[in-house]
């Protein structure tokens, strides 16, 4: 259990809901919901009609589908169609239906501090798992080198899972580093899931595997995306996998046997939001406004004596607490005032019920829900609770 596991704490310790009005949700991953600065507003309503009742198609409605397609085409040159889309219930089903369908003699690489619910879908799907060491050694930046990975023990072939940029350390990989990462894992028997949910969170400009996979039928490359963060409607549930033809037929088919297709409405207001105009706006707003929170508050978060690993994408940043304290004791006293940020150990990749993480004293402060007024109550809150 991850995040929920925090969440389920402050329940029991504070009677509220993280993300409640009058709470702190430092440890929570959802956006501002809310037209951001100089970005656009978010549609109050859409029109449906008795045809939008029926059941969606399998893979995606059309006019879904088509906007994706449009949305990469024109932004990363992508060259895909809508036979390399499928559309699922959030970038989570889409991770995990990907994972489910992994065949058997593949070893899953993936960075040893990464997003929490990889931890959880690996073991429920009992892969075999290969750690790339990103550790405070080396600064939660792995080096080209140790994504150079074989298959171990019976495994025949590799598939990388990674988020990028990375939850919960903000590390992001792009333009050369990310076109030889692409190019390591398209060669044969090779394979990958990059998880691009904070694309727009990204300075100094969006960024997307998808720029330089030459021909994705060629690929086993699963570029997973969703309208949860960069398009601000986590309610919405609505995310989508990019990958070869061959690999969307399989989705296909596990979306009439397993999933039922996605809300018709969900697709129709998210649609609306990938209008090339708007989400073109969007694009520049969250990266800008984003930007400018990560750096107020990694100062905030410098002057309070935190040593901040953070990179330049996502809403989170990533370090150490000062005065030896753990995630948890912090958490403890952060409780009392309705805040709460998430323990760095949930998102260490070799947890282990009653051992010690390298990662106890680590935490991940987000402030992806946070307006821009907030500030000097979350530091006084902060400052209390280091004292
Ligand atoms: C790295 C990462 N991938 C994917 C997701 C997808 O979230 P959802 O299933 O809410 O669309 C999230 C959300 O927290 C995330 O942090």
């Amino acid at each position: 259990m991850g995040v929920y596991e925090t969440l389920f704490k402050f329940a029991d310790a504070t009677g509220q809901y993280m993300g409640d009005s009058g709470t702190h949700p430092w440890a929570q991953g959802y956006p501002l919901t809310t037209q951001i600065p100089g970005g656009p507003p978010l549609p109050g309503s859409i029109d449906i009609e008795h045809l939008d009742l029926k059941y969606p198609k399998a893979t995606g409605e059309p006019p879904l589908l088509a906007a994706i397609v449009d949305y990469y085409n024109t932004f990363y040159d992508a060259g895909i169609t809508a036979d390399n889309v499928a559309v699922f219930a959030g970038g989570r089903p889409a991770i995990f239906a990907t994972l489910a369908f992994v065949l058997d003699d593949t070893m899953i690489a993936l960075e040893s501090t990464e997003y929490t619910p990889y931890y959880d879908m690996l073991n429920v799907l009992k892969r075999q798992v290969h750690l790339i060491p990103s550790r405070a050694d080396n600064r939660f930046r792995p080096s080209t080198e140790h994504y150079d990975i074989e298959p171990l023990g019976d495994a025949q072939r590799v598939m990388l899972v990674k988020s990028n940029p990375c939850n919960p350390t903000g590390v992001a990989l792009s333009g050369e580093a990310l076109r030889e990462l692409v190019d390591t894992f398209s060669g044969p028997d090779r394979g990958a899931l990059i998880d691009e949910a904070y694309e727009f969170y990204c300075d100094p400009e969006p960024e997307s595997a998808l720029r330089y996979i030459k021909d994705i039928d060629q690929t086993n490359i699963f570029v997973i995306g969703a309208a949860t963060k960069g398009l601000q409607v986590p309610g919405m549930r609505v995310g989508w996998a990019i990958a070869a033809n061959e690999h969307i037929e399989i989705f296909r088919n596990y979306s009439s046997f397993g999933m039922g297709g996605v809300s018709r409405a969900s697709q129709l207001y998210v649609t609306e939001l990938l209008r090339l105009e708007r989400v073109a706006n969007a694009r520049r707003a969250i990266g800008k406004f984003y930007s400018e929170q990560r750096s107020r508050y990694g100062e905030g978060l410098t002057a309070l004596d935190f040593e901040l690993f953070t990179g330049t994408g996502g809403f989170y940043h990533w370090g150490r607490v000062p005065g030896g304290l753990s995630g948890d004791e912090l958490n403890e006293r952060l409780f009392k005032y309705g805040a709460g940020i998430l323990p760095g150990r949930l998102c260490d990749m070799s947890r282990a019920p009653d051992k010690t993480s390298d990662l106890d004293n680590f935490v991940r402060f987000s402030f992806g829900p946070l307006s821009a007024d907030s500030y000097q109550q979350d530091m006084q809150i902060l400052s209390e609770c280091l004292g």
